[in-house]
């Protein structure tokens, strides 16, 4: 049975193999504390995609203050960030207890560099919302041997408990993290080479030059990533709708790490209709 709802638009050229057990976005039940199943729900503008994100996490938080949360960073999650930190000022939360740990940070550059992911994450939310630093976890992209940093890593999610609700983007090549095609379902946290299009994805961060972008980063492995209770994918943009058609159609391969989400048991995609155009 391929089945799909298209909660937004009436566009319906979706499909997946998976049954959707979700209620819309737009319920006011905490919908994230449910199973998914594999549901994609796709929104006009990206704006859209964003406060519909920014509700599904602090409704996530409201109802478990405990949570531990696999963060994203790029262009895409920037509006996100924007409204949660928003609708915080405006209703704040219990935010002591929430754990968060970040997919990936470029590997050579120290926090304090204007491109680390540590910077964009002080600017996007953490400077701006009330977790105690204590409780945010960022690679070190400086560590002497990434391999003891990962391993470091790995154990402080571990135990935090493992991740309660992931979030990620997703690259144009269809890397998750930094999960860059040819990434196994088996790896965890590891440095890895970027490839020349995702540097060059990445150079807005470095005053667009190219050379300036790290050639490699830390990220958190696939099997990690899938260890999520549940999973939450935005994309959004034209430049990810063939990453997306073949996330939501295509072979489940490392050639596009996002399929492997294909094999998680509880995972909502929030697109916009630009990144859906290919479905
Ligand atoms: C970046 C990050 C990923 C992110 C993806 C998409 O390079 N490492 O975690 O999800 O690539 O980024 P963007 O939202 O800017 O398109």
């Amino acid at each position: 049975m391929l089945k799909i709802t298209l909660l937004k638009t009436t566009k319906d050229t979706a499909q997946t193999d998976r049954d959707v057990l979700m209620k819309p976005a737009t319920s006011a039940e905490p919908i994230i504390t449910k199973a998914f199943s594999f549901r994609l729900e796709i929104f006009k503008e990206p704006q859209a995609v964003a406060e519909a994100a920014a509700t599904l996490l602090l409704q996530h938080i409201s109802v478990n203050p405990k949570c531990v949360l696999l963060l994203p960073t790029g262009r895409t999650p920037l509006a996100m960030y924007a409204a949660m930190v928003e609708r915080l000022q405006q209703k704040p939360l219990k935010l002591e207890l929430v754990q968060s740990f970040n997919l990936d940070e470029f590997y050579g550059i120290p926090a304090d560099h204007p491109g680390s992911y540590h910077t964009y994450m002080r600017n996007a939310l953490f400077d701006h919302i009330a977790v105690p630093q204590a409780n945010l976890h960022l690679l070190n992209g400086m560590a002497a041997s990434p391999e003891a940093e990962c391993a470091a890593y790995e154990a402080q999610i571990e135990a935090a408990g493992g991740i309660d609700l992931g979030v990620l983007g997703i690259g144009a090549n269809g890397h998750i993290g930094f999960n860059e095609p040819g990434s196994e379902v088996t790896s965890r946290s590891h440095r890895v080479a970027l490839q020349p299009g995702s540097r060059a994805a990445n150079s807005y961060l470095f005053n667009d030059e190219l050379e300036s972008v790290p050639e490699s980063a830390l990220t958190v492995g696939i099997a990690t990533i899938m260890e999520a209770r549940q999973i939450l994918l935005l994309a959004t943009g034209p430049e990810k709708a063939s990453a997306l058609a073949a996330l939501m159609h295509g072979a489940i391969t490392p050639k596009l790490p996002a399929s492997y989400l294909r094999l998680h048991h509880s995972v909502l995609i929030l697109a916009d209709e630009a990144a859906a155009s290919e479905l």
